[in-house]
């Protein structure tokens, strides 16, 4: 019997059990029959295994919180103690030993992943959309509580209720190497498809680079530098609102879906993705690419730090506010437990970690405190009103820049305090199979295309899915002026010039136009 055979993968997505609430709703998407699942899917040469039914199994529990409930710290890699270490590699490689069929193996909890996000459920009941817990408002609830049943079943494994799983903390300079605990070749914490340039070594990871992008020249002083900026980015400039945080929400009634990352997702959580994927394997596996990446181990503490940013960006000034729409809130997961069992959650019950049992470590925020330029260099060209123009849509070869006229100039403090002007670029076509990069600046001249220019704004990135091509969906970028723009003291300027430019992949894009987003709704 093949490997394939053996493989089950657990998940399933019911979103809508609210029947019948108000007409605010999405469509209702019905749960998967898991019978039906029978997609098999293979790479050529190299054997990437990509089947992942589920078990049909019919008993679901519903879950429930830990009592008596208690708070567990996670830690950074770079804080972990010997002994915790120790412990990390045991529990890894307990998971490992199990038998494949095992639920709790590390192979099954790798395949819950990949089930959700490749099509493997696209002729369960999703007909319009597959199945895709990446590039909407899915991302952050169901990448927690993956983490939470993962680390579960890494304590029971071990029998340690105190053991927890740690972050990859790369958002800090002393952390921007790949941890060395995974890379030590006989520890369970190894994988063999990583980028050999970052293992057993002192290579830093470039946010603002494609790994295999040719490189200008830069120091790891410059490399730190851009990581801190886009951090910032991310984090504040491009997330005043819960919309740009989250990302869009996921729609199934329109009549052609649309994904809208967030912007964490995109920076640095795809690039991270990118970085430690193989350079060999033909779409960046393992952590390339999303059909593989949890069958490495770094992926875990990859996420835990995702799960922690999602905590301080709500921290990070009292308004940020996670969505409180029904369709949100409701939406459910099953995963297995550590005892095997199906197990249903809903997105409400992981938005308090504390209730979950858990916090993250405290450690420094290097990226807050940067200004709102954010930049070494400093630019204030004007946006101009007499450039070509631009027919939509857009195949983006080249550099392309579009003028723009502005719905609305200087405005009040107390008015961005409460919407945020945003760029929309939208209904961009890509292969979902493929990387795909291209970089948005405002007012540039030719010479101001650099990333540590003040009038960088943000870069669009795809992590390739792996399974087939995903048909007809479309995807909207969203950028943050707000900050941007006062921050090169455009602010009060009629026009401005966005300018794309293409660094990876191919790229349509269907339009470009400027919005204001409310704080807190979608
Ligand atoms: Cu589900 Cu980092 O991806």
């Amino acid at each position: 019997m093949t490997r394939r055979g053996f493989i089950i993968a657990i998940a399933s997505f019911i979103a809508s059990i609210f029947r019948g609430v108000g007409k605010s709703m999405g469509a209702l998407i019905e749960s998967p029959d898991l019978a039906v699942c029978k997609k098999i899917h293979t790479q050529g040469e190299v054997v990437i295994e990509t089947t992942c039914c589920p078990p049909n199994r019919k008993k679901i529990v519903d879950f429930v919180f830990e009592t008596p409930s208690r708070i567990r710290v996670r830690p950074a890699v770079q804080h972990m103690t010997v002994e915790h270490i120790e412990k990390y590699k045991e529990a890894t490689r307990r998971m490992k030993a199990l038998d494949k069929d095992d639920p709790r193996s590390f192979a099954q909890q790798a395949n819950v992943h990949y089930a959700y996000c490749d099509d493997a459920y696209s002729e369960m009941g999703l007909p319009q959309m597959p199945l895709e817990v990446h590039k909407s408002w899915l991302f952050f609830p169901f990448h927690r509580w993956y983490l939470y049943f993962h680390e579960k079943i890494l304590r029971s494994l071990i029998e340690d209720d105190d053991f927890v799983l740690p972050f990859w903390n790369y958002d800090d300079p002393s952390s921007m190497t790949l941890p060395s605990i995974f890379d030590e070749i006989n520890s369970p914490l190894y994988d063999q498809l990583r980028n050999q340039d970052l293992c057993g070594s002192t290579k830093l990871i470039n946010f603002r680079s494609y790994r295999d992008d040719p490189q200008p020249q830069l120091t790891d002083t410059e490399i730190i530098q851009n990581n801190l900026r886009v951090m910032r980015l991310q984090m504040v400039t491009n997330s005043k609102t819960t919309q740009q945080f989250f990302g869009g929400k996921y729609i199934v009634d329109r009549p052609r879906p649309n994904h809208t990352p967030g912007s964490l997702e995109m920076f640095p959580h795809n690039i991270v993705h990118s970085w430690v994927g193989s350079k060999s394997t033909p779409k960046g596996e393992d952590m390339g690419s999303f059909h593989t990446a949890a069958r490495d181990p770094i992926f875990y503490v990859h996420h835990t730090n995702i799960d922690r940013l999602w905590g301080v960006w709500k921290d990070i000034n009292c308004k940020n506010k996670d969505p409180d729409e029904l369709e949100f809130l409701e939406a459910s997961f099953l995963f297995y437990d550590e005892k095997a069992q199906l197990t249903r959650v809903t997105i409400k019950d992981c938005l308090n970690t504390s209730a979950l049992g858990y916090r993250y470590d405290n450690v420094p925020i290097p990226w807050l405190d940067l200004d709102k330029t954010c930049a070494p260099t400093f630019i204030n060209r004007r946006g101009s009103n007499n450039l070509r123009k631009v027919i939509f849509p857009l195949v983006l070869k080249s550099m392309e820049s579009i003028t723009i006229r502005r719905r609305m100039n200087n405005r009040s403090e107390v008015e961005k305090e409460s919407r945020e002007e945003v760029a929309i670029i939208d209904d961009i076509e890509l292969d979902y199979e493929e990387s795909v990069m291209f970089d948005v600046y405002i007012n540039p001249s030719d010479a101001d295309i650099r990333t540590d220019m003040s009038n960088f704004c943000s870069s669009f990135m795809n992590v390739p899915n792996g399974g087939r091509s995903i048909i007809d969906v479309k995807t909207r970028f969203v950028v943050g002026l707000t900050d941007l723009l006062d921050g090169i003291q455009a602010d009060n300027d009629e026009y401005i010039v966005i300018t794309l430019v293409p660094r990876k992949g191919n790229i349509k894009i269907g339009g470009l136009f400027i919005d204001f987003l409310d704080r807190h709704n979608f």
